[in-house]
């Protein structure tokens, strides 16, 4: 087990974890030429009561994608909280992606780069929230709990795709893209850019080869949605999930356009022909 040049005894709030060998087995065959770069162990945090006994700090966030409007939170830094789970910060790997782990299957990836240079916060209460209450209320999903931690963007003015606001995380896990992703990593050039879209708006919530959030089910294992579902209805159920199912979690990808999910479904389909068994250990 690498330990990434941390003292791992003396933070028992890290876990290092290494890609089973057997996934990896697989994934070399999947993503060509990459198969010496996905065995980077991945670096697995999990936020730990040790957080909430560092000095906490005020923030003003101008505008909150989830309550759509200004908000003040008390909280931690997000690279204070990771420097302080761990005193050296040089095994973090230059390119890293951090993935946020929530307790609803939620699971956003964004660039570490991003989180330090734009002062990523993670909040830990509401200034505005009711008495003997963390939290305000939010509209959708019925959930009250923001906690036990809620990452804010202190720096941002408006809704932006490449800026997620996880509630309910529990932890990160942070490593290089191909380590992460690399089983739900397309094989052709030709679908990057449906694999990048698929990123940003469903890969949150579905994962491909066990890769991803698990709010929605896998969109590739055991089968592959194009082996069960009419080709030319998946692009209007995308648009719109509520025309075909009531009560439907997903949310409408009307705003996508056409083009850019047809190139998300057709890397999809395109996994169809590269399953990995998933490394899951266990559905949840
Ligand atoms: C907020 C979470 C969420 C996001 C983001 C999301 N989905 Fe879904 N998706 C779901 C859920 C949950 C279901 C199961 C049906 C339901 O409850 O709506 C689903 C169902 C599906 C299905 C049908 C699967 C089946 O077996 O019938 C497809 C296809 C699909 N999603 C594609 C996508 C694509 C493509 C995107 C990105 C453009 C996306 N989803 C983004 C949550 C999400």
């Amino acid at each position: 087990m690498k330990c990434l040049h941390l003292p791992c005894f003396l933070w028992p709030c890290i876990l290092v974890i290494s890609a089973s060998p057997s996934l990896w087995a697989q994934a070399a065959g999947l993503v060509a030429g990459a198969s010496n770069e996905a065995r980077q162990p991945v670096l697995e945090l999990f936020f730990t009561n040790r957080l909430q006994q560092l000095p906490l700090t005020n923030v003003r966030v101008p505008y909150d994608s989830v309550y759509e409007r200004e908000k003040h939170y008390e909280g931690v830094g997000f690279y204070q909280a990771l420097t302080n789970m761990m005193p050296t910060s040089s095994g973090l790997p230059e390119d890293g992606v951090v993935l946020f782990l929530c307790n609803d299957g939620y699971n956003p990836a964004v660039p570490l780069k991003t989180l330090i240079r734009e002062h990523a916060f993670l909040a830990m209460a509401d200034h505005d929230a009711p008495k003997g209450s963390h939290w305000l209320p939010i509209k959708s999903g019925g959930l009250k709990e923001l906690g036990p931690w809620y990452l804010v963007w202190p720096e941002s003015s408006g809704p932006s795709p490449n800026h997620p606001w996880p509630y309910g995380v529990i932890g990160v896990r942070i490593a290089s893209r191909q380590s992460l992703f690399g089983p739900a990593m397309p094989l052709l050039q030709a679908h990057q850019r449906g694999f990048e879209l698929y990123s940003k708006s469903c890969m949150t919530c579905h994962s491909i080869n066990g890769v991803g959030g698990t709010l929605g089910p896998d969109l590739n294992y055991p089968k592959n949605v194009y082996e069960y579902w009419q080709p030319a209805q998946l692009i209007s159920y995308v648009q719109d999930p509520s025309k075909f199912r009531l009560n439907a979690k997903m949310p409408s990808f009307a705003s996508l356009g056409e083009e850019n999910i047809v190139a998300i479904l057709d890397y999809v389909k395109h996994m169809q022909g590269h399953k990995v068994v998933p490394n899951i250990g266990g559905k949840k």
